[in-house]
């Protein structure tokens, strides 16, 4: 979207909307973000409470190009400073010890916090009126707890719309990148080395280039309880309804002849030829072209009347990482649902 085309008016409606303590969704670059004022913790109380999220879950808070990181970080290593010279505005997160002014509601009791400067001209619009420029807004994914994130106004009016929780929507066209912010922690650099906790547009190597040091994988919380809480780091994230299944593309093809003649219905997203189904949605073969294309695509299918989705698995390669953890998420629990829906008489 051209800045030109920003409806200002709307911009400071929605400021003055997060100002006074109500909650603002807003496009992002990512996804759209469900915001709030993240120093009113009753604000951010109210994000909790609208997405059915658990209140120990910490949440991003986003910041104005320029803004300074000393005011919600208490301490800045110079990797963080060079990242976000190279990355920001753009869909990195970065997690830093936070500032004693930060309220608990947005680290979920943590001592750290998780702070993004978007690249989409509306969140920046935003963010520059929101109190002049030097305030944070405190933004999940605009969707409910565990369900697939926005990329479009309309998923996120499909979701809260009816429930009065949120008081505006700025529309901002479709989420370029398409896949959640890329978050690396930074706060316990010294003792750990930088952490990729989820896995983005921005990828591990790309960090590397800047700050000689390729982030690590996280270490799950039940070795290391001490290892930061992030929601989009649990396994069952980002799920749609109808059981979701990932296969390689041979395999997909004999499986789509298979359930067709067991009478079964698939909602099919995938990239290279197939035979028909019940319902399909064909996304580009490359990375970010996938990403894009993805929420909306499973939100799609979601809605087919489906006893499955079937995804044709993606390469493995690294600029495929961000859609396989994604992916893997959305089909975690769904084991065996192929072979079930195979080997029981449909209804
Ligand atoms: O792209 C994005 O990051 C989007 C847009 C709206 O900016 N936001 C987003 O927020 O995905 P959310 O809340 O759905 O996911 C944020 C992730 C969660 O897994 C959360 O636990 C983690 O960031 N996080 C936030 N602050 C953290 C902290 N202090 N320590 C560890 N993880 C943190
Ligand atoms: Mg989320």
């Amino acid at each position: 979207m051209a800045s030109e085309n920003i409806d200002q008016a709307a911009i400071e409606a929605a400021a003055r909307a997060l100002e006074q303590g109500a909650l603002v969704a807003f496009p992002t670059e990512t996804v759209y973000g469900l915001g709030a004022d993240a120093e009113n913790p009753a604000a951010v109380a109210a994000i909790y409470a609208a997405k059915g999220r658990p209140q120990d879950h910490p949440v991003i808070v986003h910041l104005a190009p320029g803004a300074p990181l000393d005011y919600w970080a208490a301490s800045i290593p110079h990797e963080a400073r060079a990242l976000a010279d190279a990355f920001w505005p753009g869909p990195l997160t970065m997690i830093l010890k936070r500032a004693p002014n930060i309220p608990d509601a947005v680290s979920g009791g943590q001592d750290t916090v998780g702070l993004r400067c978007p690249s989409h001209p509306v969140a920046i619009a935003l963010l520059r009126a929101f109190k002049g420029g030097k305030g944070g807004v405190a933004a999940p994914s605009a969707n409910k707890f565990g369900a697939v994130s926005p990329t479009l106004a309309q998923h996120v009016r499909d979701e809260f719309g009816q429930d009065g929780s949120v008081s505006m929507v700025l529309d901002g066209g479709a989420s370029m990148v398409g896949i959640e912010s890329t978050i690396v922690d930074l706060s316990r650099l010294a003792t750990h080395g930088p952490v990729l906790l989820r896995p983005g547009h921005i990828s591990a190597e790309a960090i590397a280039a800047v700050i000689d040091q390729l982030p690590s994988a996280p270490v799950a919380r039940s070795a290391d309880p001490t290892a930061p809480r992030a929601s989009g780091t649990l396994e069952s994230h980002y799920a749609p309804h109808t059981p979701v299944a990932m296969q390689d593309s041979a395999t997909l093809r004999q499986t789509l002849l298979e359930l067709a003649a067991a009478g079964r219905k698939v909602a099919l997203i995938h990239y290279s030829d197939m035979p028909p189904t019940h319902a399909a949605l064909r996304l580009p073969a490359t990375p970010d072209g996938f990403a894009h294309a993805l929420y909306a695509a499973l939100r799609a299918m979601d809605g087919q009347g489906a006893d499955l989705i079937l995804v044709e698995a993606p390469p493995q390669g690294g600029a495929w990482l961000g859609v396989n953890d994604r992916l893997r998420r959305a089909a975690h629990g769904s084991t065996g649902i192929v072979h079930g829906l195979l080997n029981q008489a449909a209804p």
